[in-house]
């Protein structure tokens, strides 16, 4: 893997994140080893989700422009990538938070539980619950506690990211808040602790935006730009509910913006985070008006908007996109420089010559691919 100046690492840059659908923790290597192929200097991460894969560029020595459409994932990349004071600034305030008298408020009513019979997860209300009632009691008196402490933005950054993932640590779920597990997980019974968050603190002043990236895209002014889009479901029969990022992370939303909205269901979810509202055109698995797959319009539009000559686009084999309308999309917009090929069952990560081949396993096996694009 080589750095921005051409010198070969001997190791993958570390990150930290949140759980999450499609993160692309285990693909960095081969990411940075594509972007650095083309030696840019600005580098757009259009879907940036838990920030890993910003956080590696940025420890690459790229300078890095983060975007997201979830409110999270800036205050992720605001605090992993900007977050510029001494880490003993950040400490104080997350050891003194630590410290907070637990009280009982509006997340504890929603989202706590006690234990009940044979460690059932039961809410006051019966529902079943991500959070055992002494760390949503937790949660309660941090979260004001942020607020009451008038923190500048970094400050504040810091501690909600801080605040996430603590409470990731202790969470009773499978790494989704669109359900919660019947009997509290052993993880759950743990005291909630917010550590000090792994502060990537580079020279550069990274950019970071929280908008739609298709409109976004054609003002970014990078080299290359990064799109890992979710793709949508290639399941007929599942809702669009069950792979949209605002309803599978409603809770982070939540508690950054302390908001207090009106929720609805079992899991108590944001009402703007239901599919009428809450959904991205990448998440649709149905076809528009013209008869085509809305993802895969969505791509194309995503592609001809973006401004930077390099584009390296993430596809796993299971989107909805199929492999042979991306395909067209691609050779349509310029030249694929270069295909990589990762298979995580395999343990195998290839460049491949980009003709047609790839599209034969791309339909049946599991496989990541990442495209390098020259735009013509
Ligand atoms: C596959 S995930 C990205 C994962 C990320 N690369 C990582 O390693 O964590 C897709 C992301 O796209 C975001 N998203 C969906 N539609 C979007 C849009 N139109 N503009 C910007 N972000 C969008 C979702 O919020 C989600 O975080």
């Amino acid at each position: 893997m080589l750095d921005l100046l051409g010198n070969v690492l001997d190791r993958e840059p570390e990150t930290q994140g949140i759980k999450y659908a499609g993160a692309k923790t285990k693909l960095i290597g081969a990411i940075i080893d594509i972007v650095s192929s083309v030696k840019p200097k600005r580098v757009f991460d259009g879907f940036a989700g838990t920030t890993r894969v910003s956080q590696a560029l940025a420890q690459t020595g790229y300078q890095v422009i983060a975007n997201d459409k979830a409110i999270w994932s800036k205050t992720f990349a605001e605090c992993y990538l900007n977050a510029k004071r001494d880490l003993d600034h950040y400490k104080r305030i997350i050891d003194y938070l630590n410290l907070v008298t637990p009280e009982h408020g509006w997340f504890s009513e929603h989202y706590g539980g006690e234990v009940g019979e044979g460690g059932a997860s039961r809410g006051l209300d019966g529902l079943k619950k991500p959070f055992q009632m002494h760390n949503a009691n937790k949660l309660d008196a941090i979260r004001s506690e942020i607020d009451r402490l008038g923190l500048e933005d970094d400050e504040k950054n810091v501690a909600l990211t801080s605040l996430i993932m603590g409470l990731e640590r202790v969470d009773s779920t499978l790494g989704h808040y669109v359900s919660y597990l019947n009997e509290w997980s052993p993880r759950s019974y743990k005291l909630l602790r917010l550590e000090v968050p792994r502060i990537i603190q580079s020279e550069q002043t990274h950019e970071v935006h929280n908008a739609d990236t298709v409109e976004l895209t054609g003002s970014i002014d990078a080299d290359l730009a990064y799109f890992d889009p979710p793709y949508g479901s290639n399941n007929e029969k599942m809702p669009p509910s069950r792979v949209r990022y605002e309803s599978y992370y409603h809770i982070w939303k939540s508690v950054i913006l302390n908001d207090r909205p009106p929720l609805f269901g079992a899991a108590r979810r944001r009402e703007d985070s239901s599919d009428s509202v809450g959904g991205s055109e990448f998440e649709e698995f149905r076809k528009g008006s013209s008869g085509r797959f809305i993802v895969v319009e969505a791509i194309e539009r995503l592609i001809q908007n973006t401004k930077a000559p390099y584009i390296v686009l993430s596809y796993s084999s299971g989107g909805r996109a199929t492999a042979e309308e991306l395909t067209d999309i691609l050779a349509a917009n310029g030249d694929v420089i270069d295909l990589m090929k990762i298979s995580h069952k395999k343990n195998v990560m290839a460049h491949m010559k980009w003709t047609n081949d790839w599209l034969r396993d791309a339909e049946t096996d599991h496989l990541e691919y990442l495209f390098l694009l020259r735009k013509g």
